[in-house]
């Protein structure tokens, strides 16, 4: 997608060749910075200190991650060592798993001596693949609002609500709830978005609004509390979000909020989406409630506030009584009862073992036919 009207991916190799350079998104959108990434060990914490973030990406930081590692040392040792750090950086996203799995796949059939090149050309196919996928999504989520335009009785822009970033900024380009927002711009549908906040780390605020002004979509920033009485004013027409995590079954995890506007979506009969690559979906998981790792971050990202002060400093502030003990889980569930259709690069399912499992077996008859 665009900045100050130039493209941008959110990961690229470097023009060394071996390097990786990803945007810092802890800075935006007061500042535009690229991070260089030389070593496993430096993947690693652009993961988890979250200069990287959304399930897709993390799980394209991690494939370069593991070709960073086989840079500096090919052996068999290096490839398990560089399995298991990067596996342990977030816990909830699954693109994370999928991406090192398909890495660990695809280098262990290989001698050392040519593993880096393939782990290079592997991390680099799963980049372009994502990209793909990304605008797949975005394809046949048009339908899905195009749709939804033309039924509804309402004049006036389509009123979207997402939460959370899942725009290009998570993913290499495109994004996934994101990317029909952006083909329905494109083609001149009038929108109007409606960006929750996202606490504690406001994606919303921070990188989802900058996205949608970066691309002139017209969008209007909301507390995470404001989506209810939202839709039991009729001021939204759909929702549409990401996930970090979809069963096999089709509840769909993530960022925690999620449920909630799923819930008040549902009851004020307001359809609600979720956009997202096969590669998030996890065939062994079934009861998403039960069975899916929620990952619990930090107090202080709840207790404390980040954002620019008057000086134009980047700064700390804090919200509550010193000593306050805060809970910070960072994802939760929503039952695919709730979930009206997931929307994929191969089409549109049911949020269902069957609309899941018909559209995967359709997908593979068509790649192998
Ligand atoms: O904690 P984050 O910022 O990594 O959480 C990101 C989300 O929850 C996104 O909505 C999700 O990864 C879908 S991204 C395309």
């Amino acid at each position: 997608m665009k900045v100050d009207g130039q493209h941008m991916r959110s990961i690229e190799l470097a023009g060394d060749g071996w390097s990786c350079n990803v945007i810092d998104q802890r800075l935006l959108p007061h500042r535009i910075e690229w991070a260089s990434l030389e070593t496993l060990a430096e993947a690693c914490t652009a993961i988890s200190e979250m200069w990287v973030r959304g399930a897709p990406l993390i799980g394209i930081t991690a494939a370069y991650g593991v070709a960073l590692a086989m840079h500096a040392d090919p052996s068999d040792a290096s490839l398990d060592c560089a399995y298991r750090e990067l596996a342990a950086t977030r816990p909830t996203a699954i693109n994370l798993l999928w991406a090192l799995d398909l890495m660990r796949t695809t280098l262990e059939s290989v001698e050392p001596r040519a593993r880096e090149q393939a782990a290079y050309e592997q991390a680099a196919k799963m980049a372009e693949q994502d990209v793909r996928s990304c605008e797949a999504i975005g394809e046949h989520g048009l339908g899905v609002l195009q749709e939804i335009a033309e039924q509804r009785d309402s004049a006036g822009p389509l009123r979207i609500l997402t939460h959370c970033n899942a725009g290009w900024l998570a993913t290499v380009d495109w994004g996934t709830a994101l990317a029909p927002i952006y083909k329905a711009h494109a083609l001149g549908i009038d929108l109007m978005v409606y960006v929750d906040e996202t606490r504690p780390r406001n994606q919303g605020a921070s990188l989802t609004a900058w996205e949608l002004a970066q691309e002139g979509i017209p969008h209007a920033l909301i507390v995470d509390n404001v989506g209810g009485h939202l839709m039991q004013h009729g001021m939204v027409d759909l929702c549409i979000v990401g996930s970090d995590r979809t069963t096999a079954t089709g509840d769909v995890c993530n960022k925690i909020g999620t449920y909630l506007k799923a819930l008040a979506a549902y009851d004020n009969d307001v359809p609600f989406f979720a956009a997202l690559p096969f590669s998030t979906i996890d065939w062994s998981v079934r009861d998403g409630v039960q069975e899916i790792p929620i990952e619990e971050r930090a107090q202080r990202e709840v207790t404390h506030i980040r954002g620019v002060n008057s000086r134009g400093e980047l700064d700390e502030l804090s919200l509550a009584p010193q000593h306050t003990r805060a809970l910070n889980f960072g994802f939760d569930v929503t039952p695919a009862r709730l979930v009206t259709k997931i929307i994929t690069e191969r089409g549109v399912a049911e949020a269902s073992e069957q609309g899941l499992s018909e559209l995967y077996k359709l997908a593979r008859g068509a790649h192998t036919s």
